[in-house]
């Protein structure tokens, strides 16, 4: 599933309801109001009555400063607001966890509590990152109950794939609030730590995926997650950012326009019709290396013998973009599984770019966290291990801070 891309606002939506409804994942909605807080924006929260029995108001009223509304009979609230003057003050509606139930419930445009109420009533953005467990999140209802909320204008903020409270594996994972707060900070316009606004910047990210035949492919197991960061990260510092993306599970960070691609091949063609006026390229895609010679117009069959598929090499994408007249500011990235500095050092002078970062690959492919070490013409500059999302504005501020050198 693809959800809609969501564009920077201006001017900046600081006026926030967040929704919680009942699920375990609500405790994770603390530290998600208390990121919100932290950006600069206002956080209204309104609980359910079965997200009571999980958090207790008196959690969210610390970290929001605001007392929290969980019933629709509730007279006047001593923050003077009942619910007409809370529908007109907020500017958005975040509901997070968003349980199977309540989106069922939205749906259907039931108004039977508070939250659902101003849910009905609305006429601001709705975001939802749903929370559930993967059998729930398949069950068809739920499937249908998503597409129309899709249909209806909603955007979904994940859910992510993982290991869940219940002890199985699979999507339903609510997105860490670090997650949804890189998501979401460009609509609230929080202070980028590096200023990139008038730079354009263009990423791959992800594994490519190469056809065997109809039904087969070669690919990796790249998630994609340390583009996308950058991509988040790019945004909130105010860049014109375009995402070249193969296949991954992850939400499209708000306010980058992506380009979604399969094969290496797709990805070097978009790359070169996107680069011509850009000022960095970051290539953080796990490109195949070979690609099967002639790919099978139809399913292969099974012969019992031992079977030879001819690989050819793909064009190197990174290498193509630096040896362009005017290229960007390159910055590669080296996943080894041995010799890390030997291996990067070499590729990034192989490659002519000036920043490569490095990583273990058994220590990066598919996580949240990650311990990098930047290579330059200077050495080499380890970072502490850290999120994704962190690294991703190091690297960042690392790569500006050089081309800005570079360029006096
Ligand atoms: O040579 P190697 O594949 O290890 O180099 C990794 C770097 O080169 C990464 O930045 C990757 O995105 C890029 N690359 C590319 N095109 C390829 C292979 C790798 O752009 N065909």
């Amino acid at each position: 599933m693809t959800y809609p891309t969501v564009p920077p606002r201006h001017p900046p939506l600081r006026r926030w309801i967040l929704g919680v409804s009942g699920g375990i994942a609500a405790y994770k909605a603390c530290e998600l109001t208390r990121l919100l807080v932290k950006a600069g924006a206002e956080v209204q929260v309104i609980m359910t009555q079965a997200a009571t029995q999980f958090v207790t108001p008196l959690t969210f009223q610390s970290l929001s400063g605001r007392p929290v509304l969980s019933h629709i009979w509730e007279p006047r609230q001593d923050n003077g607001m009942d619910h007409i003057d809370l529908a007109r003050w907020a500017e958005a509606i975040l509901i997070a966890p968003a349980s199977a139930d309540f989106l069922a419930r939205i749906a259907h445009g039931m108004a039977d509590d508070l939250l659902t109420t101003l849910v009905a009533a609305r006429s601001i953005p709705l975001y939802l990152a749903p929370a559930m467990n993967q059998a729930m999140w398949n069950n068809p209802a739920n499937q249908r109950n998503v597409e129309q909320l899709t249909l209806d204008g909603a955007i979904f903020l994940g859910p992510g794939e993982g290991q869940q409270a219940c002890g199985e594996t699979g999507m339903g994972r609510l997105l860490e609030p670090s997650e949804l707060l890189s998501l979401l900070s460009p609509l609230i316009g929080s202070k980028p730590l590096v200023d990139l606004r008038g730079k354009r910047i263009v990423l791959t990210a992800g594994p490519t995926v190469e056809a065997i035949d109809p039904v087969r492919t070669l690919t990796n197991i790249s998630s994609g997650k340390m583009g996308y960061a950058l991509a988040a990260a790019a945004v909130i510092s105010g860049a014109d950012v375009t995402l070249i993306s193969g296949p991954t599970a992850l939400s499209v960070p708000a306010g980058c326009h992506l380009i979604p691609v399969h094969s290496a091949a797709q990805m070097r063609d978009a790359v070169l019709s996107e680069i011509q006026d850009a000022d960095l390229f970051f290539s953080v895609a796990a490109v195949a290396d070979y690609t099967p010679e002639s790919p099978s117009g139809h399913k292969i069959k099974k012969t019992g013998a031992p079977m030879t598929l001819t690989l050819v090499p793909t064009p190197d994408i990174l290498a193509t973009v630096a040896a362009l007249p005017n290229p960007p500011f390159c910055v590669g990235f080296a996943a080894e599984s041995q010799h890390l500095e030997e291996y990067a050092k070499r590729k990034r002078l192989a490659k002519n770019i000036p920043l490569i970062v490095g990583n273990l690959a058994q220590r990066a492919l598919g996580r949240d966290d990650n311990e990098v070490t930047l290579f330059d013409a200077n050495g080499s500059h380890p970072l502490s291990p850290a999120s994704k999302e962190i690294l991703a504005h190091q690297i960042l501020a690392h790569a500006i801070t050089l081309m800005n050198t570079q360029s006096t």
